[in-house]
C-alpha cells in the first residue's frame, strides 16, 4: 500500500483539554498515549488546502502570517474520535486525523528508523562475517536492495557478488538507489596503473588505509569498488571500521584522541582528470554529529595537505597523535583483509570504513588490474531506505 498521510488506522482521540496558560492541548488517545500539542504548532501544520499542498508534502502557509500566541476559538472531537477540529480566531478551520496526531509526538528521542539505526562495530572477524549480496538480485528485487542498504547503514560494509566483468556495474547499483555522485575523477573512476597518474590510486603502489575524497567539504557517502580484473600478484584490500578505531583510541589514548577530535587538518587534491581541479578542505580527524554520535573519520595519508593551518607549536604533537591513530588502526584484530575476485564489488561507507590496498605486480600472462569505482550519497541512500520501508513494511510518514 502506498504511504499516505490520510491513511487511517484505528487510533481514536478520547479527550482533549485546553491548557491556555501553556498554549497547548493535552490530547488523550484510546491507545493510552497522552501528549501536549502546542497551539502554534497545530496552526502551523494545518492541513487545509490553503495551508498545505498534500502532493508535495509541503506547507504553503508562511511564517510571517503565524501568530506564536494564537489561541483557538473552539474545538471539537469529530467522526467518533477519528478527527479533531479547531476553529481559529477569524474562522479558519483546521481538521486533523487522530491517527496522524498520535504519530506526531514531541520527544528528543530519534523517531526515524533509518537515522536511528544502530552501528554494528566490527574488526578482523569481518573476514567470515561480511554479508554477501547478489548483484542481479539487488538489481531486480526491492527486498534485496533494502537488505543491502540496511547492512551498509549498520555495518558500513557489504560485499556484492556476481557483477558482470565490465565497466558499468557500479553505475547500475547507484541507479537502483538514485544516481552516482560525480567527482573531479568523473561519474565513475577507473583504477589501474596509468602513466602520469592523477591519483596515487592509479599506480601499482600500496595505498595506506584511507577515506576517499577528503578534500571535498561534503565527501561522497558510499563507495563501490568493482573488481573487473585482478593483478597477477598483490592488490589485496584492507578494510577497517572507523567507529571501532575511534572507541579504542578514546579508551587507550585519551590525549591523542582529544587532539584528533579538535585539531583541524588540511586536505588537498590538485591535478587533471575529468577536469582540471584544485580542491581543499579542513577538518578534524575524528568527527561527531550534533547528537554526539560518531559521524566520520577523516584519514588519508596521501591527501593530507602540505599546508597545516595551525599554530606551529601544535605540529609535532599532531604528528605524534596521527601516528598513534595509525598504529591503533593497523592492530591485526581491527583489519579485515580481502583479495577481491573479478565480479566482486566491495561496498562501504566512506567516512566510516577506511580502505587500503597492497602493492601489485602485473605478472606475465596476467592482464592488468582493473577496478571501477563509484560513489553515491547517504542522503539518497537513506531516502531510498525510507521509501523502501514504506513500500515493503507500510511505514508511514510523519
Ligand atoms: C582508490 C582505492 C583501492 C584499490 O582508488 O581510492 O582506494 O584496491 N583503490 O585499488
Ligand atoms: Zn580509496
Amino acid at each position: 500500500m502506498a504511504p499516505n498521510e490520510n491513511t487511517t488506522d484505528d487510533t481514536k482521540l478520547i479527550s482533549r483539554e485546553r491548557q491556555d496558560n501553556e498554549g497547548w492541548y493535552k490530547l488523550s488517545f484510546d491507545n493510552g498515549y497522552i501528549g501536549q500539542y502546542p497551539y502554534v504548532w497545530l496552526k502551523d501544520n494545518c492541513r487545509c488546502s490553503a495551508c498545505y499542498q498534500p502532493s508535495a508534502w509541503q506547507r504553503t502557509s508562511h511564517i510571517a502570517d503565524l501568530d506564536p500566541e494564537i489561541i483557538p476559538q473552539s474545538d471539537d472531537i469529530t467522526d467518533g474520535g477519528a478527527g479533531f477540529r479547531i476553529i481559529w480566531p477569524g474562522g479558519h478551520r483546521s481538521d486533523f486525523l487522530a491517527e496522524w496526531l498520535n504519530r506526531q509526538r514531541f520527544s528528543e528521542t530519534e523517531k526515524d528508523f533509518v537515522d536511528g539505526q544502530k552501528l554494528a562495530i566490527w574488526g578482523a572477524e569481518m573476514d567470515t562475517d561480511v554479508e554477501k549480496f547478489d548483484f542481479n538480485k539487488i538489481v531486480t528485487s526491492d527486498t534485496e536492495l533494502y537488505n543491502w542498504l540496511s547492512v551498509l547503514g549498520s555495518k558500513g560494509m557489504a560485499m556484492v557478488q556476481g557483477a558482470p566483468l565490465k565497466v558499468g556495474a557500479v553505475g547500475q547499483l547507484a541507479k537502483r538507489v538514485a544516481y552516482l555522485r560525480t567527482t573531479v575523477y568523473g561519474d565513475t573512476f577507473q583504477v589501474f596503473s596509468k602513466l602520469d597518474a592523477s591519483s596515487v590510486a592509479f599506480t601499482p603502489k600500496s595505498l595506506g588505509l584511507h577515506i576517499d575524497q577528503l578534500f571535498y567539504e561534503y565527501i561522497p557517502g558510499i563507495q563501490m569498488l568493482h573488481c573487473i580484473e585482478q593483478a597477477g600478484e598483490g592488490g589485496e584490500n584492507q578494510f577497517v571500521d572507523g567507529v571501532n578505531i575511534a572507541e579504542q583510541l578514546k579508551r587507550d589514548y585519551p590525549e591523542e584522541y582529544q587532539i584528533l577530535r579538535t585539531t583541524q587538518i588540511d586536505f588537498r587534491d590538485a591535478g587533471d582528470d575529468h577536469l582540471r581541479y584544485h580542491l581543499k578542505s579542513r577538518r578534524p580527524m575524528i568527527q561527531y554529529d550534533r547528537h554526539g554520535n560518531f559521524m566520520c573519520i577523516n584519514y588519508s595519508d596521501h591527501c593530507r595537505s602540505t599546508e597545516l593551518s595551525l599554530p606551529v607549536d601544535q605540529v609535532k604533537n599532531l604528528y605524534k597523535a596521527i601516528k598513534v591513530f595509525n598504529s591503533v588502526m593497523y592492530r591485526p584484530e581491527n583489519v579485515f583483509s580481502h583479495r577481491m575476485d573479478p565480479g566482486e564489488i566491495m561496498t562501504f561507507s566512506n567516512g566510516r570504513v577506511m580502505h587500503g590496498r597492497s602493492a601489485f605486480k602485473l605478472t606475465s600472462g596476467s592482464g592488468s588490474r582493473h577496478l571501477e569505482g563509484g560513489y553515491f550519497d547517504w542522503d539518497e541512500a537513506k531516502s531510498a531506505l525510507r521509501v523502501l520501508r514504506e513500500n515493503l513494511f507500510g511505514d508511514k510518514r510523519l
